[in-house]
């Protein structure tokens, strides 16, 4: 499968509306200030210990199927849709405990899945493309939980959500991304959802070998974003209000060569910018020392936690039919 022509015919496609499964689905302000307008409002209830929202989703279901490793956000989700009273069933290891195993394909998964009527199925698979090819065959939402190293479109989401509320705007910003950029499928994500917005200057941080793929520099030409890409940490530091840390995805086969890698510490921290923040979507490695977790400006564990709210936010309007 041709995953980038497939999903510019989705993305083309009216179908596509009724699914989450890339972020250059995302190329209006206005929908993402209505997400997180609600995200803002769950978030406020439920801090303040109210129950506005508690029974919204009373009797639609969530099946979240997931073929790699999660913690946040397969949890976030099933949380979400807990506290909006629906109900989740969940596979939380499906490579090895669904029948996939036995040799169905994922197609006639999702056919079977949707059988049960389910309101919306959050997937996580290996394979690039394969959220896009569920959608195409089932008959309630899908959202992209994470596809190999192709998208991660509501981490993006609650990625943007964090800036907003750290930064107080999502244009005109200089963000930087480090790391393994090759891989990454949310700096992927990301760096299409900021291309959408106004202003915003990117910078590219990576060894040779990990270096963004062609498509997004593609993608950023064809939209006059302004970026720049570098080997050195230490020159990009001073320039950004965000710097958006990944870790190395050796699950994905990336090396360090000569076992070097970049690591954020207070040093590091030291030069940047008073007023901006450091970000990661988590599970964190070596690139971050710990010692950085009790400055202001580390943002990574209040962005995790975003997270919940954003997928309420989604949960909210997309299971509720
Ligand atoms: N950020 C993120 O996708 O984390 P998990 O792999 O734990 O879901």
């Amino acid at each position: 499968m041709d995953i980038e022509a497939a999903t510019r015919e989705f993305l083309a496609s009216p179908e596509s509306r009724n699914h989450i499964i890339d972020t250059r689905q995302f190329k209006e302000r206005r929908p993402l200030e209505e997400v997180f307008r609600l995200a803002d409002k769950i978030a406020g209830e439920i801090k303040a210990g109210k129950t506005g929202y508690a029974r919204v989703l009373d009797g639609k279901s969530m099946i979240s199927l997931f073929y790699e490793p999660s913690t946040r956000t397969r949890l976030s989700f099933e949380m979400a849709m807990t506290k909006l009273g629906g109900s989740v069933i969940s596979t939380e290891n499906a490579a090895e405990f669904s029948s996939a195993v036995k040799g169905e394909s994922l197609e006639d998964t999702i056919r079977v899945i949707c059988g049960y009527e389910p309101d919306v199925i959050v997937m996580r698979h290996r394979e690039n493309g394969a959220p896009l090819r569920a959608a195409t065959v089932s008959t309630v939402p899908v959202i992209n939980a994470g596809d190999g190293s192709n998208q991660h479109p509501t981490q993006a989401l609650l990625d943007i959500y964090t800036v907003q509320k750290e930064i107080g705007r999502m244009d005109s910003l200089r963000v930087g991304f480090v790391g393994d950029l090759k891989k990454g499928r949310t700096v992927r994500s990301l760096a299409y959802l900021l291309s959408h917005l106004e202003g915003n200057r990117l910078f590219f941080v990576a060894p040779e070998s990990m270096r963004l793929e062609d498509d997004i520099r593609s993608y950023m030409k064809e939209r006059r974003v302004e970026f720049e890409e570098s080997e050195d940490l230490g020159e990009v530091l001073p320039e950004v209000d965000v710097l958006y840390v990944t870790r190395l995805q050796k699950e994905r086969g990336s090396t360090a060569q000569d076992g070097s890698y970049y690591v954020l510490d207070r040093k590091g921290i030291a030069r940047m910018r008073p007023g901006s923040i450091i970000m990661h979507p988590l599970p964190r490695n070596e690139e971050i020392h710990p010692e950085v977790d009790s400055d202001p400006k580390a943002a990574y564990f209040r962005q995790s936690a975003n997270g919940l709210y954003v997928r309420m936010a989604l949960l909210h309007d997309m299971a509720r039919g």
